[in-house]
């Protein structure tokens, strides 16, 4: 059997319980990197590099760290970002997500190649308010992309992220040993035929996706829907603030979880840069283009240092998977709690007691970046 619940203490634990649980195919492609998973490796040791400045005396008898995200009311700076084939883990799939982020208050983002259906990710949250974004892969059929849009937007569904790392699918050679097997994982919105099952996960479900996606296309996107966009991948103040100037929402520093190209940086460190040069072109702040960081957030710590130098919140991918694999929607519950418990006593200790307080001088980034 494994461990009960109340065991886990913090988002590392489940990992572990996940490892036992799961299928050798799906831990496989749940935890695998590109490569030699250099990035996967720096994306949890960069936020080792930055370290506190803590201030004292001031009153934090009470903290909040709720937030908004492109306008919408966060319980936490913290999202669930997209995770692909979310049966592979649990019969319920991405609805464990759905029905966790509802209990807590945090927006859930859909991915295109969920497990479950969108309209049951959709149905299955736990009320009207329940605010949801999309991660959209574009495929190299512009018309199946437009109706997935429009079906997003009709369904309320309140930001899409882009993303634009992933050309081509990263090399994960622990996934591309084991072969795809489809039964169960019930991949939506992929190419159903003509698939390759003899490398893995990843390469079986990807093939639709477009390479020739450019600059050029986001004119198209942006007259195709009312959503705000996001693009979700980038890795250079150059590419953030081209998406600054061209009126998109925000971005998403972020190396895919160390799963395209390896010996990218992390999104923590990709954001000094980022927040340096928005700056000294008068694009920062801005409420209306927002920076979001994923890759390697396992502790309110974590989230806190991405706060501090500039991000609106952070995504995070494997831990909730871990968790609903082996304790279904309690588990993801459970984590977002310990997350919760976290935040509070980290403001406590740092002398912030809401996130507005939570500033640059906070944080000590001088081992963080070569620059
Ligand atoms: C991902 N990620 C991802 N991103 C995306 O845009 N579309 C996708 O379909 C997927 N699928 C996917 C599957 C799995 C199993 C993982 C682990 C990741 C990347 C994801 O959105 C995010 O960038 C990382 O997961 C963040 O890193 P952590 O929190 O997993 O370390």
């Amino acid at each position: 059997g494994i461990p009960p619940l109340d065991q886990c203490l913090n988002l590392f634990d489940f990992e572990v319980v996940a490892k036992t649980v799961l299928k050798p195919t799906a831990w496989a492609y749940y935890s695998s990197g590109a490569d030699d998973e250099v990035t996967m490796r720096e994306n949890n040791s960069a936020f080792g590099r930055i370290w506190f400045r803590p201030r004292i005396l001031r009153d934090v008898a009470n903290i909040d760290y709720s937030t908004s995200l492109l306008g919408n009311k966060s319980s936490m700076p913290v999202y669930i970002t997209a995770t692909a084939l979310g049966k592979l883990g649990h019969p319920d799939g991405e609805k464990n997500l759905t029905v966790a982020a509802g209990k807590e208050g945090l927006i859930q983002m859909i991915p295109t190649l969920a497990s479950c259906s969108f309209d049951e990710i959709v149905d299955a949250r736990v009320n009207d308010s329940q605010v949801q974004f999309f991660q959209l892969y574009v495929n190299s059929n512009r018309k199946i992309t437009e109706k997935l849009i429009r079906k997003a937007e009709d369904a309320g569904v309140k930001g899409l992220f882009v993303t634009v790392d992933a050309p081509q699918l990263g090399r994960r050679e622990k996934d591309m040993r084991m072969k795809f097997d489809d039964t169960g994982s019930n991949v939506q919105n992929s190419n159903k035929d003509n698939v390759d099952r003899s490398q893995g996960a990843a390469r079986a479900i990807s093939s639709f996706i477009d390479p020739s996606l450019s600059w050029d296309d986001l004119n198209w996107l942006k007259s195709v829907t009312r959503m705000p966009i996001v693009l979700k991948g980038v890795q250079t103040w150059e590419d953030a603030v081209r998406a600054a100037e061209l009126g998109l929402a925000g971005v998403v520093l972020s190396n895919h979880g160390g799963r395209q190209l390896d010996f990218s940086r992390s999104g923590i460190e990709v954001l000094g840069e980022v927040v340096e040069a928005l700056k000294a072109r008068n694009l920062f702040p801005n409420p209306m283009f927002q920076i979001f960081v994923d890759g390697g957030i396992r502790r309110a710590s974590d989230v806190l240092k991405a706060v501090a130098m500039g991000a609106t919140a952070v995504g995070i991918g494997r831990p909730f998977l871990y968790a609903y694999s082996a304790y279904g929607s309690d588990g993801v519950v459970h984590a977002i709690r310990l997350l919760k418990a976290e935040m509070e006593m980290n403001m406590r200790l740092l002398g912030a007691p809401t996130l507005k307080d939570v500033v640059p001088e906070m944080v000590d980034t001088r081992a963080l970046s070569t620059h």
